[in-house]
C-alpha cells in the first residue's frame, strides 16, 4: 500500500516537474506519512477541510499536492484521475446542436462560429486566452481526439501545437500522412482553469459534458471511418469508460462511438513525460491497426522501425 501511495506520489510529481511546476508544498500529514517506516501500516487518510478547501479553490490547485480520497478508500486511482469538484451552475445544461443543412464546410464554419461564441466557454478561459476548435482536413478518415487545450494552444486558438502536439505530427507524419491529412480536435474547447499560468488540470465531469455536444457535432461533420481516442479522458468523454489506470488495458482496442470506430491508445503527453520504449511500442501498434482500418498502405519500413518513427 505504501509503496502504490510512493509510486503514484512520483507519478504525479514528475507529471507538475513536466508541466513547469517546480514548487510544491506538502500537508503534514503527506509529511508524516512519508516519514513512516516501510513496515508501518499506512494510516488511513481522511480529508481534511483544509485539503477540501484546496481541491475546490482552483489558486491553490498546483502549489499543493492533496492525496486524494480515493486512496484512502484503497482504490487504484492515480491522483491525476481524481478530478476537481467543480459545481458550475453555468454547465448544467450543455448546448444542444443541430446543424444547419449545408456543405461540410459551411456546417463546420457555423459550427466553429457557434463554439468560439459560446457564452459560457468564453466565460471558463483564461484571461486574454482564445478557445480552441478543431482543426484539419473535413474529409479526414482519422479523427484524432485529444483532452483539453494546454497553455500553448490556448495561446494560438489550435489543439497540439505543444510539445504533445509536436510529438502528434510525428506519430501522423510516421503513418505517411501529414497534419493537414488528419481532423484534431479535444474534448475540451476551453483549458482547464487551474489559476496558475503553468499546471494543467484534467477535465471535470461537467466540464467534459457541456463540451461533448460541440465534440459529437464535429464527428457528424467530418464523419471519419475512424477515431483515435488519445488518453483517459478522451476515453471517457467518447466511450464513458472510467479508465482508472487501465489504459494499458484498454489501449489497442477497438470501440463504438457515434457509429464510428474508436481505437484508444495513449496520450502523447503520457509518451513525452512517462513513456517507455515499449509503451511508445504500443502506441505505434495502435496506429498500425488505425492504418489497416482506413486502409492506408503499410511499408515493410513502418512495421519496423517505431522507434525511429516515434521520436520522444
Ligand atoms: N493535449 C491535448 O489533449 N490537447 C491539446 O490540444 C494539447 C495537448
Amino acid at each position: 500500500m505504501r509503496d502504490d501511495l510512493l509510486r503514484l506520489l512520483g507519478e504525479e510529481l514528475r507529471l507538475l516537474r513536466s508541466e513547469g511546476i517546480e514548487k510544491i508544498s506538502l500537508s503534514d500529514k503527506v509529511m508524516r506519512l512519508l516519514d513512516r517506516p516501510a513496515s508501518a501500516p499506512a494510516p488511513s487518510i481522511q480529508p481534511t477541510s483544509e485539503s477540501k478547501a484546496v481541491a475546490n479553490t482552483a489558486e491553490r490547485v498546483p502549489t499543493k499536492i492533496i492525496l486524494p480520497d480515493s486512496l484512502s478508500k484503497g482504490a487504484s486511482a492515480s491522483p491525476r484521475a481524481k478530478q476537481t469538484k467543480l459545481h458550475d451552475p453555468t454547465l448544467i445544461t450543455p448546448p444542444t446542436v443541430s446543424l444547419p443543412d449545408g456543405s461540410k464546410l459551411e456546417q463546420w464554419e457555423w459550427l466553429k462560429n457557434r463554439v468560439l461564441t459560446c457564452e459560457v466557454c468564453l466565460q471558463h478561459l483564461n484571461p486574454d486566452k482564445k478557445l480552441v476548435f478543431g482543426v484539419g482536413n473535413l474529409d479526414a478518415d482519422i479523427f484524432f481526439c485529444g483532452e483539453a487545450p494546454g497553455a500553448d494552444e490556448e495561446m494560438k486558438g489550435e489543439p497540439f501545437v505543444g510539445k504533445a502536439g509536436e510529438l502528434l505530427n510525428g506519430m501522423i507524419k510516421a503513418m505517411g500522412l501529414s497534419r493537414g491529412d488528419v481532423y484534431i480536435g479535444n474534448i475540451m474547447n476551453w483549458r482547464p482553469q487551474t489559476g496558475n499560468p503553468f499546471g494543467n488540470r484534467p477535465p471535470t465531469d461537467e466540464e467534459m459534458a457541456f463540451c461533448l455536444p460541440y465534440l459529437k457535432a464535429q464527428i457528424e461533420v467530418i464523419r471519419p471511418k475512424v477515431i483515435v481516442a488519445l488518453g483517459g479522458t478522451a476515453v471517457k468523454g467518447l466511450l464513458g469508460i472510467e479508465t482508472k489506470g487501465q489504459m494499458g488495458r484498454l489501449r489497442g482496442q477497438w470501440h463504438t462511438c457515434e457509429n464510428t470506430p474508436v481505437m484508444v491508445t495513449y496520450h502523447p503527453s503520457f509518451l513525452l513525460h512517462q513513456g517507455t520504449v515499449e509503451s511508445k511500442r504500443k502506441v505505434w501498434e495502435d496506429l498500425l491497426s488505425v492504418m489497416e482500418k482506413v486502409d492506408l498502405e503499410i511499408s515493410q519500413k513502418q512495421r519496423n522501425f517505431f522507434l525511429s518513427a516515434i521520436k520522444g
